[in-house]
């Protein structure tokens, strides 16, 4: 059966820690693996813009020995009227793999629904999960693993990366811990979805609204834009409400010493991370972006030659 890879959890707790170790060796030993030597493509869609995930998603398929294809989708039928599942269809007949940033979940989906080969989530309104990936290697890095350590994400608690956060985080045996303000909580089926995963980790998940107290003793702390992409111009004031949850050098004084600061950039400085923090010794952000190429590649890798 075709393995996609749509959300966080559409791996299994072992599967994701498979990925991941499979990311570790590709990054110790770059230019070893390749699966798609042929070549054989992979197809990449964008209906947003990017720049982590389309040069690391290149790269990284280049580096399998295989050849992307990189769409935009306004260049397509996509905007006037072609539907998802037809082209989904139509472009599994030439690519090995097929990745896709979109808006709203269901776009992916219908992308998804007639596709004999891998689908890969290359971001959504809902999820981030190839993001997570490469967050969670960055965690085990730097601080030997990931099962017990607690993380925290503030912020915008109801997008993309907080829902991944909650699922990929309990996933991984992490405690985690969202905090945000009112009127911008996590989806409630997510964090259900999250508490039972953790039931069966040894993780946990947590939504507060005082960052000071999420914050406290946290190995990791992590954060995203509080505008995310398509909410631009959506009349909704993301300054405000927000400015509690600002990454800065007195929230990371209140988290475990050593403690290790996550963003999946692009940052807004100066918004909800601070230059001091981010460009800090803590910082990691910079070795995360590095490792979507990994964790993408482990995926990609993992996807095609084992479990498809
Ligand atoms: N973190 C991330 O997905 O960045 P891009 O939007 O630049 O791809
Ligand atoms: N939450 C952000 C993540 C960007 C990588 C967005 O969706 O724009």
């Amino acid at each position: 059966m075709t393995r996609h890879f749509l959300r966080d959890d559409d791996l299994s707790p072992a599967e994701q820690s498979a990925v991941l170790d499979l990311a570790a060796e590709m990054k110790a030993d770059r230019f070893r693996y390749r699966p798609l030597a042929g070549p054989r493509s992979v197809t990449v869609f964008f209906d947003k813009v990017s720049l982590r995930t389309r040069l690391s998603f290149e790269t990284g398929i280049a580096e399998l020995g295989g050849n992307a294809i990189i769409v935009d989708t306004q260049a397509t039928h996509f905007g006037r009227g072609e539907s998802l599942a037809d082209a989904g269809r139509v472009v599994s007949r030439y690519a090995s793999a097929i990745v896709f940033r979109t808006s709203g979940d269901e776009r992916l989906a219908e992308l998804a629904s007639d596709v004999g080969v891998p689908v890969v989530n290359a971001l959504t309104d809902g999820f981030h999960p190839c993001q997570l990936l490469a967050d969670l290697q960055t965690v085990r890095e730097r601080l030997g693993g990931t099962a017990g350590r607690t993380l925290t994400y503030v912020g915008d608690t109801a997008n993309n990366m907080a829902h991944s956060y909650a699922l990929a985080g309990a996933m991984a045996g992490m405690h985690v811990r969202l905090a945000g303000p009112a009127g911008f909580e996590p989806r409630p089926d997510v964090v259900a979805r999250a508490g039972e995963i953790a039931a069966g980790t040894g993780g946990s998940v947590r939504v507060l609204r005082d960052p000071y107290e999420a914050a406290k003793g946290a190995e990791v702390l992590a954060t995203d834009a509080w505008t995310s992409m398509g909410q631009e111009d959506d009349g909704v004031d993301r300054l405000t409400p927000f400015r509690p949850y600002q990454v800065n050098a007195d929230l990371l004084a209140a988290a475990a010493p050593g403690a290790i600061v996550l963003h999946c950039l692009p940052a807004h400085r100066g918004e909800e991370i601070t230059d001091e923090v981010l460009d800090g010794l803590q910082s990691a952000v910079f070795d995360q972006a590095e490792n979507r190429l990994h964790a993408q590649k482990a995926l990609l890798a993992w996807l095609l030659e084992d479990h498809s």
